[in-house]
C-alpha cells in the first residue's frame, strides 16, 4: 500500500431541490399553505459524489449549473463535504436544474424536474476535465445528461484505462434530438448499474421482476459490458459478469424515507471498487450504503458514513 488516497470523478446531473412541506398536494387551480421550505442540493452527481467522499475518496464532480445563486450554493455545499467543485460549470444563461417537490401531512409527495443547466453539459466541457478522469481509478456516470456528454466521458476513461461504473439512464431528449437505441459505448463500461425498471427499459423487456434480473443482467453482459448490477430496492441486487450470476440481498433496515438509497448505492460502489475486485464484495458493501440511506428521513445530509457502513456489515457477520 502506497497510502494514497483513492480517486473518484462523477459525472451525474445537478439539482437544487426545494422540498415545500403542506397539509395536501394541491389539485390543479387550488392553493394551499405550504408550511416550511427546505433548499438542498440534490441529482445523482452532487449526491454519488458526497457518497465517495463519505467512503474516503478523493471525489470531483464534473457537472453543469445555472448563473443563479442556486448553482453558488450547491458549489458551497460541495466544498463543505469535501467534494471539488472546480469541474461542476457555470451556464450564465440557464438556471440551476430544480426539482419542486410538494410534502403533504402523510409524507406523501409530488415532484416536477426542471433540467435547466444539466441540458448544457457537452462534449467539450467533458473533455475539459480530461486529466481529471485520466487521474481518477474510477469513473462514476449518471447518464440522465445529453448523451453526447455520457458518450465522451466513456471514452476519456477507457482511454486512460480509468474503470466506469455507468448507470444507463436514458439520456435527456434535447430539442430536435431523438435517443432511440443507447449508444455502443454504454456497453465497454466495466460495470452498469440500472435499476430494475431501467434496465428492463433499455432491453425492451416488458417484465420487470427479480425472476428476470438476471436475464437481463445477462442481455447486457453479451452485449458487452464486463459486469451489470441490477438494483431492486429491498429485493437487493443481482450481479452478473462472465463467471455467473449471484442475487446480494438487501440488509434488513427500518424503512424511514427511500430518497438517495440509489445514489448512495452508486458512490459507496464506485469508492470500494477504486480498492476491491472482487465485485460481490463491491456490491455488498454498496447494498448496506443503500440500506442506511432508508434508515434516516432526508438525502444527501444523511447519506451513509464508511464507518457506518462497515459497522452494517460486521452487525450481519456476527448474527
Ligand atoms: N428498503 C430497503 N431496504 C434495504 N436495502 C435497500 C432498500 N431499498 C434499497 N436498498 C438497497 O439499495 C440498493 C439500491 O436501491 P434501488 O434499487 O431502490 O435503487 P434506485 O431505484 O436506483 O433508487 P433511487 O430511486 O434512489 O434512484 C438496493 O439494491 C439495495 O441493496
Ligand atoms: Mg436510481
Amino acid at each position: 500500500m502506497t497510502g494514497r488516497i483513492p480517486k473518484v470523478a462523477v459525472v451525474g446531473g445537478t439539482y437544487v431541490d426545494m422540498a415545500i412541506r403542506c397539509s395536501q398536494i394541491p389539485s390543479p387551480g387550488q392553493n394551499v399553505d405550504g408550511s416550511a421550505v427546505v433548499y438542498t442540493s440534490a441529482g445523482p452527481g452532487p449526491n454519488q459524489a458526497v457518497e465517495a467522499a463519505l467512503c474516503g475518496c478523493e471525489v470531483y464532480l464534473i457537472s453543469k449549473v445555472g448563473g443563479d445563486p442556486f448553482g453558488q450554493m450547491v458549489k458551497a455545499n460541495l466544498a463543505e463535504s469535501k467534494v471539488n467543485a472546480g469541474f461542476v460549470y457555470n451556464a450564465n444563461a440557464k438556471n440551476t436544474g430544480a426539482l419542486v417537490t410538494l410534502v403533504n401531512a402523510e409524507g406523501e409527495n409530488a415532484t416536477c424536474v426542471y433540467c435547466g443547466a444539466n441540458s448544457a453539459l457537452t462534449q467539450q466541457d467533458i473533455e475539459d476535465a480530461e486529466q481529471i478522469i485520466a487521474e481518477a481509478d474510477v469513473c462514476l456516470i449518471h447518464a440522465r445528461l445529453p448523451q453526447e456528454a455520457v458518450v465522451s466521458a466513456i471514452k476519456c476513461a477507457k482511454l486512460h484505462g480509468t474503470k466506469v461504473i455507468l448507470n444507463p439512464a436514458r439520456p435527456m431528449e434535447l430539442p430536435g434530438q431523438q435517443n432511440d437505441d443507447l449508444p455502443d459505448e454504454y456497453f465497454s463500461a466495466d460495470i452498469l448499474i440500472p435499476n430494475l425498471y431501467e434496465a428492463a427499459d433499455i432491453t425492451d423487456q416488458s417484465d420487470a421482476s427479480v425472476h428476470t434480473a438476471k436475464l437481463i443482467a445477462s442481455d447486457l453482459v453479451a452485449r458487452g459490458a464486463t459486469s451489470a448490477i441490477i438494483t431492486m430496492g429491498k429485493r437487493g441486487c443481482m450481479v452478473v459478469d462472465r463467471t455467473g450470476a449471484d442475487h446480494i440481498p438487501a440488509f434488513e433496515v427500518e424503512l424511514v424515507d427511500q430518497t438517495g438509497r440509489g445514489d448512495a448505492f452508486a458512490g459507496a460502489l464506485a469508492a470500494c471498487c477504486t480498492v476491491e475486485d472482487d465485485l460481490r464484495k463491491a456490491a455488498k458493501f454498496a447494498s448496506a450504503a443503500g440500506a442506511l440511506a432508508c434508515t434516516k428521513f432526508g438525502s444527501i445530509e444523511v447519506l451513509p458514513t464508511k464507518a457506518e457502513i462497515i459497522e452494517l456489515l460486521q452487525k450481519e457477520d456476527t448474527e
